[in-house]
Parts: C-alpha cells; sequence; structure tokens
C-alpha cells in the first residue's frame, strides 16, 4: 500500500486529482470505477478543469459507479446518477452511455445488481478504482461485515451511514435504507485502487484501514490484500498512524519514492 500525506485537503485533492489525469493520458481507454461522496466533489470539479485548461479528455473512458440507492429513479435529485451528471458527467466529453451505475429503481433490485456484476467483467473489471471511506470504514456502501470476497448486491444501510448522508437529503427520514453496492471482491478485481480521504473526522478508520487487521469490521482493510493501492490522505486524516513518519520518510510532501 502506497500512502501519500498531504498537507492539507486541497493538496490531496489535487494530488489525487493528479493520478487520475495522468491515467487517462496514458491511458486514454481506461475502464475507471467511479465514487460519490462529499470528498470526491473536489476531485472532480479539478478533472473538469483539467478538461477545460489542458483537453483532458473522458471520450475514450467507460465508467463503472460503485453503488446506487435503493428506489431512486436516475433523475431523482438525491440518486448517485444525478450527483454523477451534476458533478462530472455533464462538463466533460465522456460518452454518458458508456458511463454506467446500477439502476436504484430497477424492478428486481437482486437481478440489476447480478447485472450489474456481470457488466464489469465483460467490460474486463476496472483498470482504475477510485474510492472514499465511510467513517465506519465502507467502501462503495460495503458496511461492516460486508463479505471480503463479496460481489455487486443489495446492502441494507447502517444507522451511522444513512446519518452521515442525510445531508445530501431534505430530511434524514429520506434516505433510503438500501442500496446496490459493488462487493468488495468486484473493487478488490480492480488493476489499481486509489482511495482519497480527509479531515480528523477520518483519521480512525484510516488508521484502522491501513495499520489495522484485516477484517470484514473494518471493509477498507480488505485493502491491505490488494497490489496496487494508492491512499491519498492530508495531515488531519493522517493523525493516528502509528507509521506516519515512515510513510512521509518514503513519500515526503506525497511525492513519489525516491528508489
Ligand atoms: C458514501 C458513498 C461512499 C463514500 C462515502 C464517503 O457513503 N457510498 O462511496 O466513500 O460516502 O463520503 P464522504 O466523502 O462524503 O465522506
Amino acid at each position: 500500500m502506497k500512502v501519500l500525506i498531504l498537507p492539507d485537503a486541497a493538496a490531496a485533492t489535487e494530488r489525487a486529482a493528479g493520478l487520475i489525469a495522468a491515467r487517462l493520458r496514458a491511458r486514454p481507454e481506461t475502464v475507471l470505477g467511479l465514487a460519490t461522496g462529499g470528498t470526491m466533489e473536489a476531485v472532480y470539479a479539478r478533472l473538469i478543469r483539467d478538461h477545460r485548461e489542458t483537453g483532458l479528455s473522458f471520450a475514450g473512458v467507460t465508467s463503472f459507479n460503485l453503488d446506487e440507492y435503493v428506489g431512486l429513479a436516475p433523475d431523482h435529485p438525491c440518486s448517485y446518477w444525478h450527483y454523477m451528471r451534476r458533478q462530472l458527467f455533464d462538463h466533460v466529453d465522456i460518452d454518458q452511455a458508456r458511463a454506467h451505475l446500477p439502476r436504484g429503481d430497477a424492478p428486481d433490485p437482486k437481478a440489476e445488481a447480478a447485472r450489474y456484476e456481470a457488466a464489469i467483467e465483460t467490460a474486463g473489471d476496472i483498470g482504475l478504482q477510485l474510492l472514499g471511506l465511510g467513517l465506519n470504514g465502507h467502501i462503495g456502501f460495503n458496511e461492516p461485515i460486508s463479505s471480503l470476497s463479496s460481489v455487486t448486491r443489495i446492502k441494507t444501510l447502517t444507522q451511522s451511514t444513512r446519518n452521515a448522508n442525510a445531508r445530501f437529503f431534505d430530511r434524514p427520514e429520506d434516505v433510503p435504507r438500501l442500496a446496490i453496492t459493488m462487493g468488495i471482491g468486484t473493487i478488490t478485481r480492480a488493476s489499481d485502487v486509489l482511495l482519497l480521504a480527509h479531515g480528523a473526522a477520518k483519521a480512525r478508520v484510516v488508521a484502522a484501514m491501513i495499520e489495522g487487521p484485516l477484517c470484514a469490521s473494518c471493509p477498507a482493510s480488505a485493502l491491505q490484500m490488494h497490489r496496487k493501492v494508492t491512499v491519498v490522505i492530508d495531515r488531519e486524516a493522517a493523525a493516528d498512524l502509528r507509521l506516519r513518519d515512515y510513510y512521509e520518510l518514503v513519500h515526503p510532501d506525497g511525492r513519489e519514492a525516491e528508489i
């Protein structure tokens, strides 16, 4: 696991967006795994700026988002499809026919989950998977004790996740109880994983993910088994890491190792 510690959230965002942009320039036909949540908004804003100012292109990209709320149609303002259009898709040259999210309003959500998993496999799996981190250690909507080899399926959201996401809804009770999410097994099949987290509230879970035991109680700890994970965090989110000095020695200011 490569741990890059940046001075603040803005620098961490810049670093993460730079890694994504470099990947797209090197391999324009990347299958991108995309994430939602507050952390990603600034990353997408940075990528849109890159698109406008430097011509960064998404034209060759196929994308699969991690998750969607069960019951929300794509045009619902709180759906992740709506989020993705607002935060990224409507502002870059991605072919929206190749930008995939699970259908939250599918009549048979279980069948939709199976269809989505098969579509990811058919695309040859994810090349670069972008991840945020839930306060309880979830990635996608894989809540604690999710199977570490799970595939796309329906998950019941914990109350803490519903509370954390209530800010995106008019009323807390409007947050759906179920979501369709890629599984931990789906996510860890990606060739490269890039996880971004910042702020003091994430310090405890960042330490659990990187240095804690590998266990389903902290789903993100499954990334310890992956060969190519880059974690980009700011100093606040790094505060509880026991080996923080070591990570900063290897990657001063979040730069690549000088080997
Ligand atoms: C939601 C998403 C996750 C995301 C998490 C973190 O629960 N399903 O994919 O990582 O939010 O959100 P934030 O970036 O707002 O802290």
